[in-house]
């Protein structure tokens, strides 16, 4: 017992221990910082303010102790111990503790020549620059109606030949407004005529009913993280396809809020082995009941796909919820009833939705069936609900009304 204690004292203490004397932003914290929260929180990114210099952390020490303890910051939803993923942003306890100890410690400087900033590129988050950057065909005006919007552009890749995109990155032109974008693949040009409109604009017939090859590719969120397909993958992208842009926007009440999202492309100098593809488990593919919210309820379906007719191996999954959404698990069930934890995010963020890689090759024997539960909390406790009080809410694409989707993207070898 007395051991125990002793391993825990240690434990609890072990910065303490170590940093007996000072920490330091240029010793201990810079690096932390630069790994974990520069990436973002600097000029032209996401973050709403940088954290580069000694200054821009000393001035928000507190707030960033605070963020980092509860796990806010850096963003991932995703819970730790179900499936494993790639690039997982989280500190470790010992950062954590490090990030405390030198706050309540008045945040030291440390020798101020010692200090290497980080170097990154400006336009995109990646190392590379692009091999093709596609905007906005022109600025776009957001509409001051407050009200949510969904927009449409098509952007011509003008490609000449057939492409392996190894890379894709959503860039959000107007940070504050942008709250989402789709982005597929439109192969016969005919959505040309949407660019610009909006969903709702009577001249498309109905988005999604006009005869097309339309083909979902990615979704971004604020936050999403550049997509790199692992090794040996890419999506295949044919001459003189466009990219087809469905960009939700937030309420608006101001004049002269302009958007220029773009798009940067890396393609791959290699042919490529594995095409990529998509799977979604959606509304549809609900067992238990109809997709409909009753006021004042906290409710789970639960969705199922048909047997895998083939094997694959599964790359990445995007959940998609709206306000309503609580908390979500999938795995697969193979032939054999083993189990493959998939995704499992216990506390729903609306904020938040992120592609999320697995760390290893996850493959899903043939014959396995695919398995979601969500759950939805249409009630006053629910902090996100847009209606007091509540609303039964069925299934679209506004964000006071529902949606249920688990973008899966695979490779069969
Ligand atoms: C993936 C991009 C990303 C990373 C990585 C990231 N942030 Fe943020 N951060 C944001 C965005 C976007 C916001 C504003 C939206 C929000 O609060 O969720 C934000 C907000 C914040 C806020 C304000 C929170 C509030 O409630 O207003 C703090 C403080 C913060 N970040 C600190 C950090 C620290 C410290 C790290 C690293 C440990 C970090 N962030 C990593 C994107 C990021």
């Amino acid at each position: 017992m007395r051991k125990l204690s002793f391993y825990i004292f240690i434990i609890f203490h072990f910065p303490t221990c170590l940093f007996a004397q000072k920490i330091t932003f240029t010793e201990h914290i810079a690096s932390i910082i630069h790994q974990n929260c520069t990436p973002c929180h600097r000029s032209g990114e996401v973050g709403p303010f940088s954290l580069v210099t000694y200054e821009d952390v000393a001035r928000r020490g507190k707030f960033i102790q605070k963020v980092t303890e509860i796990r806010y910051m850096p963003p991932w939803r995703a819970d730790h111990d179900f499936a494993e993923f790639k690039e997982v942003r989280k500190l470790t306890i010992g950062q954590i503790s490090l990030i405390r100890l030198w706050v309540q410690d008045g945040m030291p400087q440390g020798p101020k020549i010692d200090l290497i900033l980080p170097v990154f590129n400006t336009g995109t988050q990646l190392k590379e620059i692009p091999d093709l950057s596609l905007k906005l065909n022109k600025l776009f005006r957001i509409p001051t109606n407050n009200k949510e919007e969904y927009y449409l552009f098509s952007l011509p890749t003008n490609l000449k030949e057939n492409k392996f995109v190894k890379a894709i990155e959503f860039r959000a032109g107007n940070k504050k407004l942008v709250h989402h974008s789709r982005i597929s693949v439109d192969t016969t040009q005919i959505m040309r005529i949407t660019d610009g409109k909006s969903i709702d604009d009577p001249t498309i017939a109905t988005y999604g009913k006009i005869k097309m090859k339309e083909e979902f590719w990615s979704g971004w969120v604020p936050g999403n993280n550049p997509i790199v397909y692992q090794e040996g993958v890419a999506k295949q992208l044919s001459a003189g396809s466009d990219l087809l842009i469905n960009i939700h926007y937030a309420p608006n009440l101001l004049q002269n809020e302009i958007d220029s999202s773009s798009v940067n492309l890396y393609f791959s100098k290699e042919p490529i082995n594995y095409d990529l593809k998509t799977f979604i488990l959606q509304e549809k593919d609900i067992t238990n009941q109809p997709f409909e919210i009753p006021a004042d309820t906290v409710i789970t379906f639960y969705a199922k796909s048909v047997e895998l007719p083939y094997e694959i191996t599964m790359l990445s999954v995007q959940p998609h919820m709206h306000l309503l959404g609580k908390s979500l698990r999938s795995f697969a069930i193979t032939p054999g009833g083993d189990l493959i934890p998939l995704i499992k995010i216990s506390n729903w963020d609306f904020d938040w939705q992120m592609t999320y890689q697995y760390k290893e090759e996850q493959k899903i024997p043939f014959g396995s069936i695919i398995y979601a539960e969500v759950t939805y909390d249409n009630t006053t406790k629910n902090p996100r609900n847009s209606f007091s009080p509540p609303h039964k809410t069925t299934s679209g694409w506004n964000s006071t009304q529902e949606m249920f989707n688990l973008i899966f993207q695979y490779i069969i070898k």
